[in-house]
């Protein structure tokens, strides 16, 4: 099941495209934008076109171009940099070359991206893309001192490797990197984490019996893993405390853990500094008693009368033993959902328990279905939804909670 939520949904971005070799990254940050929901328009310098196409971005946003090889572009009507700057909520000019950042900074407008910039009000991100010697310029310097002087925010340049093949000053930014940024700007929906820790864990924990063999569960991790994004998109510093093979999410901190005693020890050194702990990860109850340092021999598992046993003592219970200003838990339960869950809420002392049938099929699945049961015994239950979905109701409620 795809996201119904999406962070850019009902935004709209220009994306103003000017001639260097980074136009080769264009067409990954409209795919992110357009992904997460946002409607793209672009629009291209007198030269952009040499370096991309804008047939590309047209296949890739669905909007026409704005560009030379399109002509009048009847669709924006008679005169398109007006109705184009009137669409955007945005305006990032990605990459920026010297050339145009020195038009955009005299007012100049002779090509369909200058002709709109000037058009536009609204706010705008500018991406530098261009060689050291042409960025370190104190014409290029006073260009952008003055764009900025009128409210644009300058992504970049950093330092790395040039089409030159020269190390230096000059590179743009990574497409996700500027998309973070455009993420960050409209906040996602009011940005209301800013400001705030969120330590999230996720996963099954291994418990280990020997080098090759460990006791788990079906946890995949990525609930937690979609709780820690959608954390990020609402201005929370995150640290991801992770015993899943999932890939981290952007601009998240990850600690990667494998057994319940690791997670407690992570989650030890981190409460004193942060405000909020949800605890996604399906902690293993038990675990061997032993750890075999060489791997046992299938006879050693043996008893005398040929059964096997292997001897387990329990694990701390982590969420109810550590401290955090607020805590979350989930509850994966088969039967008596809510009596269940809702015992665990008061045991463990939590702000939130999020209560999930897990007979339906969860475990490594893209959705997820779940109940939100707090102190008071209010009650929000949720249908079917994807992961991401379900971060973002959940970290919503947190807006009635104390944090
Ligand atoms: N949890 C924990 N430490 C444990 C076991 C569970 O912190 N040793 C956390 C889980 O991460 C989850 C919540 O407690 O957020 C509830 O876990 P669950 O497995 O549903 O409950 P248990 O306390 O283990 O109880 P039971 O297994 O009897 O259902």
């Amino acid at each position: 099941m795809k996201s119904k939520i999406k962070p850019l949904s009902d935004k709209t971005v220009i994306l103003g495209i000017s001639a260097s070799i980074a136009a080769y990254k264009a067409p990954a940050l409209s795919r992110l934008l357009t992904k997460a929901g946002c409607s793209v328009e672009t629009c291209f310098s007198e030269n952009a076109e040499h370096f991309i196409g804008a047939e590309t971005l047209r296949g890739l946003t669905g909007n026409i171009p704005y560009a030379k090889t399109y002509g009048s572009h009847e669709s924006l009507g008679a005169e398109p940099h007006l109705s184009l700057a009137e669409r955007g909520g945005l305006f990032v000019v990605c990459p920026a070359s010297a050339s145009t950042i020195a038009k955009l900074s005299q007012g100049l407008s002779n090509d369909p991206l200058s002709l709109t910039y000037l058009s536009y009000t609204g706010p705008s991100f500018i991406v530098p893309s261009m060689a050291t010697e042409m960025w370190e310029n104190s014409q290029t310097k006073e260009n952008c001192e003055n764009l900025k002087s009128k409210g644009a925010t300058l992504l970049g340049p950093v330092s790395g490797p040039l089409a030159s093949g020269k190390d230096g000053f000059g590179r743009m930014l990574e497409p996700t990197e500027v998309y973070n940024a455009i993420v960050e700007h409209f906040g996602r929906v009011d940005g209301f984490l800013k400001g705030k820790s969120i330590v999230i864990t996720a996963g099954g924990t291994k418990e280990r019996i020997d080098p090759v063999r460990y006791i788990s569960n079906d946890s995949s991790g990525k609930m937690g893993h979609a709780l820690a994004e959608v954390a990020r998109d609402f201005g929370a510093e995150v640290l991801l405390i992770s015993s899943s093979d999932l890939e981290t999410p952007s601009n998240i901190k990850r600690q990667q853990v494998e057994s319940a005693s690791e997670m407690h020890s992570a989650l030890e050194a981190a409460q004193s500094q942060a405000d909020i702990l949800i605890m996604a990860a399906a902690v293993a109850d038990f675990r061997p008693t032993e750890n075999a340092s060489h791997k046992i021999k299938k006879s050693d598992f043996l008893s005398k009368d040929s059964s096997r046993s292997i001897s387990i003592v329990e694990n701390a219970d982590i969420v109810a033993s550590v401290t955090f200003p607020t805590k979350i838990a989930f509850a994966a339960e088969t039967e008596d959902l809510v009596d269940k869950a809702t015992s665990k809420l008061k045991r463990k002392n939590l702000d939130m328990i999020v209560a999930n049938d897990v007979t339906k099929g969860v475990f490594g699945s893209e959705t997820n279905s779940a109940t939100l049961i707090f102190p008071d015994g209010t009650q929000n239950e949720l249908p079917k939804m994807s992961k991401y979905d379900l971060a973002y109701y959940i970290l919503r409620s947190l807006k009635d909670l104390k944090a």
